[in-house]
């Protein structure tokens, strides 16, 4: 019953009682998920650094403290407006000194520029994207070629996934049409 409301707030968190617990559970157990992600990465301090999917923000914070230089810049973007809210408020100092940006949007549609992104970082995230062909075709556009994008994610979400507890979020491989 538990698992049955909050497994669909994984996918995309509302403002609401599950939504609230959600951010919570995110916040807490993702934690170094998302820090190893930024570790991946292998950020340069003037780097331009993407973020999909950051939830309430952990990753961003992470990521923010590697961007030192003039020139290093931290993008996110997440189409839950809880989620972009909670990590504005967050990242509001940056935010506010023009080096973090953060878009409420879908990863298939993002108002970034072409070849415009050094290094790209996502944590238990691409399995709910609604059409994983468009989503990575994007990430292709926006970012600078040569460089890989890196994913973190929980073995105990493909579980959940799998045993059908989080039912039509879970696309695991896209939709059927949108197989590359
Ligand atoms: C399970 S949460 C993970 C949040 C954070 N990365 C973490 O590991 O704690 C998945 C996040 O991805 C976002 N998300 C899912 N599909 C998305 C899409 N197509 N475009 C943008 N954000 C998306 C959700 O709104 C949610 O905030």
């Amino acid at each position: 019953m538990f698992l049955k409301r909050l497994g669909p707030q994984l996918g995309r968190p509302t403002r609401s009682v599950a939504g609230w617990l959600t951010s919570k559970i995110l916040t807490r157990r993702n934690r170094v998920l998302e820090e190893n992600a930024v570790k991946l990465c292998g950020i340069s301090p003037d780097d331009s650094v993407l973020e999909l999917g950051h939830g309430p923000g952990v990753g961003l914070e992470a990521a923010a403290r590697l961007l030192s230089g003039p020139k290093g810049k931290l993008l996110g973007i997440d189409y839950s407006e809880y989620m972009h809210q909670i990590a504005s408020k967050r990242m509001q100092e940056l935010i506010t000194s023009g080096k973090v940006t953060l878009y409420h949007c879908d990863v298939a549609s993002m108002p970034i520029a072409e070849s415009s992104v050094d290094r790209v970082f996502h944590c238990n995230c691409y399995y709910f994207w609604p059409d994983l062909k468009k989503g990575t075709l994007e990430i292709n556009r926006v970012m600078r070629t040569g460089y890989p994008t890196w994913y973190t994610w929980h073995l105990k979400t493909f579980l959940l996934g799998r045993a059908g507890v989080l039912k039509s979020i879970w696309r695991p491989y896209g939709p059927r049409d949108s197989q590359m």
